[in-house]
Protein backbone atom coordinates (compact mmCIF):
# COMPACT_ATOMS: atom_id res chain seq x y z
CA UNK A 1 0.00 0.00 0.00
CA UNK A 2 0.97 3.41 -0.27
CA UNK A 3 0.28 6.71 0.78
CA UNK A 4 0.26 9.67 -0.62
CA UNK A 5 -0.23 13.10 1.25
CA UNK A 6 1.29 15.47 -1.50
CA UNK A 7 -1.21 18.22 -1.37
CA UNK A 8 -2.77 17.80 1.77
CA UNK A 9 -2.75 20.09 4.45
CA UNK A 10 -2.45 18.12 7.89
CA UNK A 11 -2.36 19.83 11.07
CA UNK A 12 -0.42 17.98 14.54
CA UNK A 13 -0.78 19.53 17.59
CA UNK A 14 2.19 18.32 20.29
CA UNK A 15 4.54 18.03 16.81
CA UNK A 16 7.42 19.68 19.13
CA UNK A 17 8.60 16.15 20.29
CA UNK A 18 7.58 11.78 20.78
CA UNK A 19 4.33 11.04 18.95
CA UNK A 20 3.73 14.11 17.20
CA UNK A 21 7.26 15.24 16.35
CA UNK A 22 7.09 11.07 14.75
CA UNK A 23 3.36 11.98 12.95
CA UNK A 24 5.05 15.58 11.68
CA UNK A 25 7.81 13.23 10.25
CA UNK A 26 5.97 10.65 8.60
CA UNK A 27 3.41 12.96 6.94
CA UNK A 28 6.58 15.32 5.46
CA UNK A 29 7.72 12.26 4.09
CA UNK A 30 4.66 11.34 2.75
CA UNK A 31 4.71 14.77 0.82
CA UNK A 32 2.20 16.75 3.42
CA UNK A 33 1.94 20.73 3.95
CA UNK A 34 2.44 20.69 7.99
CA UNK A 35 1.05 22.73 10.31
CA UNK A 36 2.54 22.33 13.03
CA UNK A 37 1.89 23.31 16.94
CA UNK A 38 3.77 22.99 20.38
CA UNK A 39 5.24 25.26 23.27
CA UNK A 40 8.70 24.83 23.30
CA UNK A 41 10.02 27.26 19.98
CA UNK A 42 12.89 25.57 19.91
CA UNK A 43 11.82 21.82 19.59
CA UNK A 44 9.17 22.84 17.01
CA UNK A 45 12.03 24.72 14.80
CA UNK A 46 13.83 22.02 14.60
CA UNK A 47 11.27 19.59 14.09
CA UNK A 48 9.91 21.47 11.45
CA UNK A 49 13.83 22.34 9.89
CA UNK A 50 13.76 18.20 9.50
CA UNK A 51 10.12 18.00 8.08
CA UNK A 52 11.71 20.58 5.36
CA UNK A 53 14.24 18.26 4.34
CA UNK A 54 11.98 15.27 4.12
CA UNK A 55 10.27 16.85 0.56
CA UNK A 56 11.52 20.48 0.26
CA UNK A 57 7.81 21.34 1.89
CA UNK A 58 8.42 24.68 4.83
CA UNK A 59 6.13 23.36 7.56
CA UNK A 60 4.18 26.30 9.37
CA UNK A 61 5.46 26.50 12.99
CA UNK A 62 3.09 28.04 15.52
CA UNK A 63 4.05 28.55 19.04
CA UNK A 64 1.03 28.37 21.11
CA UNK A 65 -0.45 26.98 24.52
CA UNK A 66 -3.40 24.68 23.51
CA UNK A 67 -4.47 25.14 27.13
CA UNK A 68 -5.71 28.33 26.45
CA UNK A 69 -8.60 29.91 23.91
CA UNK A 70 -6.37 32.50 22.82
CA UNK A 71 -3.49 29.66 21.55
CA UNK A 72 -6.67 27.41 20.08
CA UNK A 73 -7.82 30.03 18.40
CA UNK A 74 -4.46 31.41 16.93
CA UNK A 75 -3.80 27.98 16.02
CA UNK A 76 -7.17 27.40 13.50
CA UNK A 77 -6.52 31.52 12.19
CA UNK A 78 -2.98 31.35 11.26
CA UNK A 79 -3.46 27.73 9.47
CA UNK A 80 -6.30 28.47 7.38
CA UNK A 81 -5.13 31.62 6.83
CA UNK A 82 -1.66 30.32 5.44
CA UNK A 83 -3.05 26.97 4.02
CA UNK A 84 -6.36 27.56 3.01
CA UNK A 85 -7.74 24.55 3.66
CA UNK A 86 -7.39 21.42 6.11
CA UNK A 87 -7.94 17.98 5.40
CA UNK A 88 -6.37 16.35 8.96
CA UNK A 89 -6.24 17.02 12.12
CA UNK A 90 -4.26 15.10 14.69
CA UNK A 91 -5.23 16.67 18.19
CA UNK A 92 -2.12 14.81 19.88
CA UNK A 93 -1.12 17.53 22.19
CA UNK A 94 -1.51 16.31 26.00
CA UNK A 95 -0.30 16.40 29.42
CA UNK A 96 -0.39 13.62 31.37
CA UNK A 97 -0.74 13.13 35.11
CA UNK A 98 -0.27 10.19 37.96
CA UNK A 99 -1.83 10.11 41.00
CA UNK A 100 -1.41 7.21 43.22
CA UNK A 101 -4.85 7.78 45.38
CA UNK A 102 -7.94 9.44 44.95
CA UNK A 103 -7.83 11.52 48.05
CA UNK A 104 -4.51 12.75 47.26
CA UNK A 105 -5.21 14.53 43.75
CA UNK A 106 -3.98 18.18 43.63
CA UNK A 107 -7.07 20.01 41.79
CA UNK A 108 -4.86 22.41 39.71
CA UNK A 109 -3.51 19.10 37.66
CA UNK A 110 -7.07 17.83 37.32
CA UNK A 111 -8.01 21.46 35.93
CA UNK A 112 -4.63 21.42 33.80
CA UNK A 113 -5.36 17.50 32.41
CA UNK A 114 -9.12 18.33 31.65
CA UNK A 115 -8.25 22.03 30.01
CA UNK A 116 -5.48 20.76 27.39
CA UNK A 117 -6.43 16.94 27.09
CA UNK A 118 -9.97 17.68 26.91
CA UNK A 119 -11.22 21.35 26.53
CA UNK A 120 -8.33 21.92 23.88
CA UNK A 121 -8.97 19.14 21.36
CA UNK A 122 -13.30 20.26 21.82
CA UNK A 123 -12.22 24.01 21.05
CA UNK A 124 -10.28 23.38 18.26
CA UNK A 125 -11.91 20.56 16.43
CA UNK A 126 -15.07 22.91 17.02
CA UNK A 127 -13.23 25.67 14.94
CA UNK A 128 -11.64 23.54 12.50
CA UNK A 129 -14.47 21.10 11.28
CA UNK A 130 -16.03 23.45 8.70
CA UNK A 131 -12.87 23.48 6.97
CA UNK A 132 -12.71 20.03 7.54
CA UNK A 133 -16.17 19.40 5.71
CA UNK A 134 -15.50 21.72 3.15
CA UNK A 135 -12.67 19.30 1.88
CA UNK A 136 -14.02 15.75 3.48
CA UNK A 137 -10.97 15.47 5.57
CA UNK A 138 -10.81 13.79 8.41
CA UNK A 139 -9.49 14.14 12.69
CA UNK A 140 -7.67 11.74 14.46
CA UNK A 141 -7.10 12.31 18.57
CA UNK A 142 -4.83 10.57 19.82
CA UNK A 143 -5.63 8.88 23.14
CA UNK A 144 -4.12 6.35 25.40
CA UNK A 145 -4.95 2.48 26.57
CA UNK A 146 -5.65 4.63 30.54
CA UNK A 147 -9.00 5.75 28.92
CA UNK A 148 -10.60 2.45 28.53
CA UNK A 149 -8.07 0.44 31.16
CA UNK A 150 -9.32 0.56 34.72
CA UNK A 151 -6.12 1.18 36.67
CA UNK A 152 -5.13 2.45 40.04
CA UNK A 153 -2.82 5.42 39.20
CA UNK A 154 -4.39 6.62 36.39
CA UNK A 155 -6.43 9.78 37.72
CA UNK A 156 -7.54 11.99 36.54
CA UNK A 157 -5.86 11.52 33.33
CA UNK A 158 -7.49 8.07 32.43
CA UNK A 159 -10.89 10.04 32.87
CA UNK A 160 -9.51 13.06 30.10
CA UNK A 161 -8.85 10.38 27.94
CA UNK A 162 -11.57 8.57 28.43
CA UNK A 163 -13.67 11.94 27.90
CA UNK A 164 -12.03 11.97 24.06
CA UNK A 165 -12.80 8.82 23.22
CA UNK A 166 -16.05 9.76 23.73
CA UNK A 167 -15.56 13.00 21.95
CA UNK A 168 -14.37 10.77 19.36
CA UNK A 169 -17.18 8.82 18.80
CA UNK A 170 -19.74 11.69 19.32
CA UNK A 171 -18.21 14.11 16.68
CA UNK A 172 -17.92 10.91 14.25
CA UNK A 173 -21.77 10.45 14.36
CA UNK A 174 -22.34 14.28 13.59
CA UNK A 175 -19.88 14.70 10.53
CA UNK A 176 -20.31 11.16 8.75
CA UNK A 177 -22.88 12.52 6.97
CA UNK A 178 -20.96 15.46 5.90
CA UNK A 179 -18.11 13.46 4.54
CA UNK A 180 -15.69 13.89 7.65
CA UNK A 181 -14.13 11.09 9.50
CA UNK A 182 -13.17 11.06 12.96
CA UNK A 183 -10.64 8.24 14.92
CA UNK A 184 -9.05 7.68 17.91
CA UNK A 185 -5.46 6.15 18.03
CA UNK A 186 -4.64 4.86 21.70
CA UNK A 187 -0.61 3.97 22.10
CA UNK A 188 0.09 1.89 24.97
CA UNK A 189 4.29 2.18 26.59
CA UNK A 190 5.82 4.43 24.34
CA UNK A 191 9.03 6.17 24.59
CA UNK A 192 8.83 9.59 24.86
CA UNK A 193 9.38 12.18 27.01
CA UNK A 194 5.84 11.66 28.55
CA UNK A 195 6.30 9.16 31.01
CA UNK A 196 9.90 10.49 31.93
CA UNK A 197 8.14 13.79 32.80
CA UNK A 198 5.50 12.33 34.97
CA UNK A 199 7.36 10.18 37.00
CA UNK A 200 9.43 12.91 37.97
CA UNK A 201 13.13 10.87 38.41
CA UNK A 202 16.37 10.80 37.23
CA UNK A 203 17.64 9.26 34.03
CA UNK A 204 18.92 6.04 35.82
CA UNK A 205 15.62 5.59 37.78
CA UNK A 206 13.73 6.14 34.40
CA UNK A 207 15.76 3.54 32.83
CA UNK A 208 15.09 1.12 35.63
CA UNK A 209 11.27 1.56 35.51
CA UNK A 210 11.56 1.33 31.88
CA UNK A 211 12.89 -2.39 32.43
CA UNK A 212 9.80 -3.64 34.85
CA UNK A 213 7.29 -1.56 32.89
CA UNK A 214 8.45 -3.48 29.40
CA UNK A 215 7.60 -7.00 30.94
CA UNK A 216 4.03 -6.38 31.39
CA UNK A 217 3.89 -5.69 27.60
CA UNK A 218 2.77 -9.26 26.36
CA UNK A 219 4.45 -8.46 23.09
CA UNK A 220 7.84 -7.77 25.42
CA UNK A 221 8.51 -4.40 23.61
CA UNK A 222 7.14 -0.88 24.21
CA UNK A 223 5.98 1.11 21.14
CA UNK A 224 8.29 4.17 19.77
CA UNK A 225 6.66 7.12 18.54
CA UNK A 226 6.98 5.74 14.86
CA UNK A 227 4.73 2.69 15.61
CA UNK A 228 2.18 5.18 16.44
CA UNK A 229 2.70 7.85 13.14
CA UNK A 230 2.52 4.51 11.32
CA UNK A 231 -0.88 4.02 12.84
CA UNK A 232 -2.42 7.60 12.14
CA UNK A 233 -0.90 7.98 8.83
CA UNK A 234 -2.83 4.48 8.06
CA UNK A 235 -6.18 6.17 9.35
CA UNK A 236 -5.97 9.10 7.93
CA UNK A 237 -5.55 7.68 4.40
CA UNK A 238 -7.79 6.82 1.68
CA UNK A 239 -6.87 3.28 2.88
CA UNK A 240 -9.39 3.82 5.61
CA UNK A 241 -12.09 5.52 3.75
CA UNK A 242 -15.17 4.00 5.58
CA UNK A 243 -13.08 3.97 9.26
CA UNK A 244 -14.68 6.53 11.46
CA UNK A 245 -15.55 6.21 15.01
CA UNK A 246 -12.97 3.66 16.16
CA UNK A 247 -10.57 3.60 18.62
CA UNK A 248 -7.61 1.28 17.69
CA UNK A 249 -5.29 0.56 20.26
CA UNK A 250 -0.83 0.42 19.28
CA UNK A 251 0.33 -1.10 22.55
CA UNK A 252 1.40 -4.20 21.64
CA UNK A 253 -1.48 -6.04 24.01
CA UNK A 254 -0.43 -4.17 27.42
CA UNK A 255 -4.15 -3.15 27.46
CA UNK A 256 -4.57 -6.84 29.04
CA UNK A 257 -2.62 -6.35 31.37
CA UNK A 258 -3.02 -4.91 34.86
CA UNK A 259 -1.85 -1.45 34.06
CA UNK A 260 -1.47 -0.87 37.83
CA UNK A 261 1.75 -2.99 37.66
CA UNK A 262 3.08 -0.78 35.11
CA UNK A 263 2.09 2.73 36.66
CA UNK A 264 1.81 2.26 40.53
CA UNK A 265 3.76 -1.08 41.57
CA UNK A 266 7.22 0.37 40.42
CA UNK A 267 6.94 3.61 40.53
CA UNK A 268 7.67 5.15 44.32
N1 LIG B 1 4.23 8.14 25.69
C1 LIG B 1 3.30 7.31 26.10
O1 LIG B 1 3.60 6.26 26.74
C2 LIG B 1 1.84 7.58 25.77
C3 LIG B 1 0.93 6.56 26.07
C4 LIG B 1 -0.41 6.77 25.79
C5 LIG B 1 -0.84 7.94 25.19
N2 LIG B 1 0.07 8.92 24.91
C6 LIG B 1 -0.46 10.14 24.28
O2 LIG B 1 0.34 10.48 23.16
C7 LIG B 1 0.28 11.90 22.93
C8 LIG B 1 1.67 12.44 22.72
O3 LIG B 1 2.44 12.19 23.87
P1 LIG B 1 4.02 11.92 23.79
O4 LIG B 1 4.27 10.59 24.39
O5 LIG B 1 4.55 12.22 22.45
O6 LIG B 1 4.51 13.00 24.87
P2 LIG B 1 5.52 14.23 24.78
O7 LIG B 1 6.79 13.81 24.12
O8 LIG B 1 5.55 14.78 26.15
O9 LIG B 1 4.76 15.23 23.80
C9 LIG B 1 3.65 15.96 24.21
C10 LIG B 1 3.44 17.06 23.19
O10 LIG B 1 2.28 17.81 23.56
C11 LIG B 1 2.61 19.18 23.55
N3 LIG B 1 1.80 19.91 24.51
C12 LIG B 1 1.51 19.58 25.78
N4 LIG B 1 0.77 20.53 26.36
C13 LIG B 1 0.59 21.50 25.41
C14 LIG B 1 -0.08 22.75 25.41
N5 LIG B 1 -0.71 23.22 26.49
N6 LIG B 1 -0.05 23.47 24.26
C15 LIG B 1 0.59 23.02 23.17
N7 LIG B 1 1.26 21.85 23.12
C16 LIG B 1 1.25 21.11 24.23
C17 LIG B 1 4.08 19.24 23.90
O11 LIG B 1 4.60 20.46 23.43
P3 LIG B 1 5.69 21.35 24.20
O12 LIG B 1 6.67 20.39 24.80
O13 LIG B 1 6.26 22.16 23.09
O14 LIG B 1 4.92 22.11 25.20
C18 LIG B 1 4.62 18.03 23.16
O15 LIG B 1 4.90 18.37 21.82
C19 LIG B 1 -0.47 12.48 24.13
O16 LIG B 1 -1.82 12.69 23.76
C20 LIG B 1 -0.40 11.37 25.16
O17 LIG B 1 -1.50 11.41 26.05
C21 LIG B 1 1.40 8.76 25.18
Amino acid sequence: MDYDFSNKVVLVTGASSGIGESTALLFAKLGAKLSLVGRNEANLRAVAAECEKQKGVKPLAIVADLGTDEGIQKTAKETLAHFKRLDVLVNNAAIGARTSILHETDMKIFDDVFRIDVRGVYLLTKLLAPALIETKGNIINVSSIAGTVVAVGSLPYGMAKAALDHFTRLVSLELAPKGVRVNTVSPGLTITNFLKNIIHCSDDEYKQWLDIAKKNVPMGDPCVGEDIARMIVHIASEHSRLVTGTNVEVDGGLRFNNLSNTLVTHVK
